[in-house]
Order: structure tokens, then C-alpha cells, then sequence
């Protein structure tokens, strides 16, 4: 297997791999997150959008349903396996792209997504990243886990309180909030920060 990043981990990519092997019918089956259903009304109907860590791709699909074309990176070869056999089979193999991509070392065209979502992931070269490749107007949709106290383990994947909000700062901000959410696996609430925001158009 090639990817972007020589870099890449091959023990998160194995522990990925393995859990979507084992579990990927449960994270096919579930709903795509909460914060993109409130918006999905709002977003386009058509144009390109990048399902970061995408996972199984339940988030993406939900966009592809819409007549989005979708294009959903991951470092887990299995779990994107999942998610092509699920968009084959609603028939949107045509709105869906898939790539095996490591997220730590991103490259994106400028202006090339309509709407970026980021669920459940951290990965904070991403930021620039997103914030070349809207397109101007463009929806970032953003959700995951800030660092309490009781994060011990894996810290730089949390976010700090404030963070994301500080990091898109300079976009238009439709939707923030540190909530609690449903988190993972043992479905337990886990502090998580959210936002909804579009890029600025040229001239705002
Ligand atoms: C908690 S899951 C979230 C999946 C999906 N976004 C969701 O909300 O259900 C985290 C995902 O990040 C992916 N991931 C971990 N490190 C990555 C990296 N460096 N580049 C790309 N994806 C990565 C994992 O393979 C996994 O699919």
C-alpha cells in the first residue's frame, strides 16, 4: 500500500484496520452525527465534499444521498472498503471517492471543497489544510473530543477548550459549542467541542 506520508503509522493504521474488521457492520449501521443531521438540510445539494477521517463513511454518505460527490480519506483501508461496498450498493459508487490518506501530512488543492467534515478526529496540519481547500462560502463542519482532566493518554489528540473556535476564528461562525456528547464504543458522554462555519467569501 502507497499513501502520502511515509510517516504513517502503521501500528493506528493496524489498530483501525483491525476494529473496523471486527466491528464494521456496527459502524455502518449507525446514524451519521448528530451536528451534521441539524445542518444537512442547510448544505449543498450538489458540488464536492471531503469526509476526513472518514472511517466507514457514514457522515460522507449522508452528503452522496443528497447528490454530493464525496470524497472519503482514511488511513484505514478497511474501514474505506466498508464504505465503497455501502455506496456500491445504494448505487452512488459514481458521488463517492475513496483514497487511503494520512491526515498528519495534508495536501489540498486550493478551493476545491464545497463542504469539509471532520468527525471524531484530530489532527491540527489540518487546519491550514481546510482552510485553502473551501471554496469560498464553503461549510466546515467540525466535531470532536477536548482534554479534561481525566485525559491522560494521547493528549495531542484532544483539543484544549477554546481551540477550534480560536483556529476558524476568521471564518463565519454559524454553530459553536462544548457540549457533551455520545463518545465511541463504550457510548459514555465525552466533552466535545463543535463548529458549524463558512469560509468568508473574497471581499467580506
Ligand atoms: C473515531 S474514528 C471517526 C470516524 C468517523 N469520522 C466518524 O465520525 O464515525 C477516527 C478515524 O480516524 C482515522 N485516522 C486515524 N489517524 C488518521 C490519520 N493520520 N489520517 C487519516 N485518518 C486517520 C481512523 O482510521 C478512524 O477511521
Amino acid at each position: 500500500m502507497t499513501t502520502n506520508n511515509d510517516r504513517l503509522s502503521a501500528a493506528d493504521r493496524l489498530k483501525w484496520d483491525g476494529r473496523y474488521a471486527a466491528e464494521g457492520i456496527h459502524w455502518l449501521n449507525s446514524r451519521p452525527r448528530k451536528l451534521l443531521l441539524d445542518y444537512l438540510g442547510q448544505l449543498p445539494g450538489r458540488g464536492v465534499a471531503l469526509d476526513a477521517a472518514a472511517g466507514v463513511g457514514v457522515n460522507g454518505l449522508a452528503l452522496a444521498r443528497r447528490g454530493m460527490h464525496v470524497v472519503a480519506l482514511d488511513i484505514s483501508q478497511v474501514g474505506l472498503a466498508l464504505g465503497r461496498e455501502r455506496a456500491l450498493a445504494e448505487g452512488l459508487a459514481d458521488r463517492w471517492t475513496t483514497a487511503v490518506y494520512d491526515l498528519s501530512c495534508p495536501w489540498f488543492p486550493p478551493h476545491c471543497f464545497d463542504v469539509i467534515l471532520n468527525f471524531r478526529f484530530l489532527e491540527r496540519a489540518t487546519f491550514a489544510a481546510y482552510r485553502r481547500a473551501l471554496k469560498p462560502g464553503g461549510w466546515l463542519i467540525f466535531e470532536t473530543f477536548i482534554r479534561t482532566q481525566a485525559t491522560t493518554t494521547d493528549v495531542d489528540f484532544y483539543l484544549l477548550p477554546g481551540e477550534l473556535r480560536t483556529a476558524f476564528a476568521d471564518f463565519v461562525i454559524i454553530h459553536e459549542a462544548e457540549v457533551t456528547a455520545v463518545g465511541g464504543r463504550t457510548h459514555q458522554l465525552k466533552p466535545v467541542a463543535q463548529l458549524v462555519a463558512r469560509k468568508k467569501e473574497i471581499g467580506d
